[in-house]
């Protein structure tokens, strides 16, 4: 089994949109079984929460569904069992990092290196924002859990 965190500060808007949006993939193309998926925020403040309203809206209008997501923080043990560990952005990344040994870092990256042709390396934080940053959000979760998946396939499952 694959197993892929995605991470961000609050696990109630940008690293759910992209577990939702991950997962649904993996479901459309019969991969459940070979890879799984999970979020996690580096913050506490949602914990026990689902996700962001405005976000459930955002990414129930393209057909996903985040309703059972729960926010919970990252664990240690977390580093122990996910293969790839994504930031949403680079303080998220540093937060992950300086919870570890240099040795596990390679498992953390910034998301968006799967999304080379969006110019960008963060997923920007939309949760002081209008409904277009839940849009934006969405554009670039989607392009880069095309990325990952694409890159799993031909790197990691054989
Ligand atoms: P997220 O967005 O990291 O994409 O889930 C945020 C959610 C909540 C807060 C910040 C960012 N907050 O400060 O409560």
């Amino acid at each position: 089994m694959v197993k892929v965190l995605f991470v961000c500060l609050g696990n109630i808007c940008r690293s759910p949109t992209a577990d939702g949006v991950f997962r649904k993939l993996l479901v459309d193309q019969d991969l459940t079984d070979r890879i799984e998926v999970d979020s996690c925020g580096t913050g506490d403040w949602h914990i026990g929460k689902a996700p962001d309203q405005r976000a459930q809206a955002a990414a129930s209008e393209r057909g996903y569904d985040l309703s059972v997501l729960r926010a919970r923080t990252v664990h240690i043990g977390d580093f122990e069992q996910f293969d790839f560990i994504l930031a949403m952005d680079e303080s998220n990344l540093k937060d992950l990092q300086d919870m570890v040994p240099l040795h596990l870092h390679g498992k953390t990256r910034l998301f968006l290196e799967y999304a080379p042709s969006s110019g960008l390396t963060a997923v920007p934080d939309p949760y002081y924002d209008g409904a277009d940053g839940f849009e934006h959000v969405l554009d670039l979760v989607e392009e880069a859990c095309d990325g990952l998946l694409e890159d799993i396939k031909q790197n990691t499952l054989k």
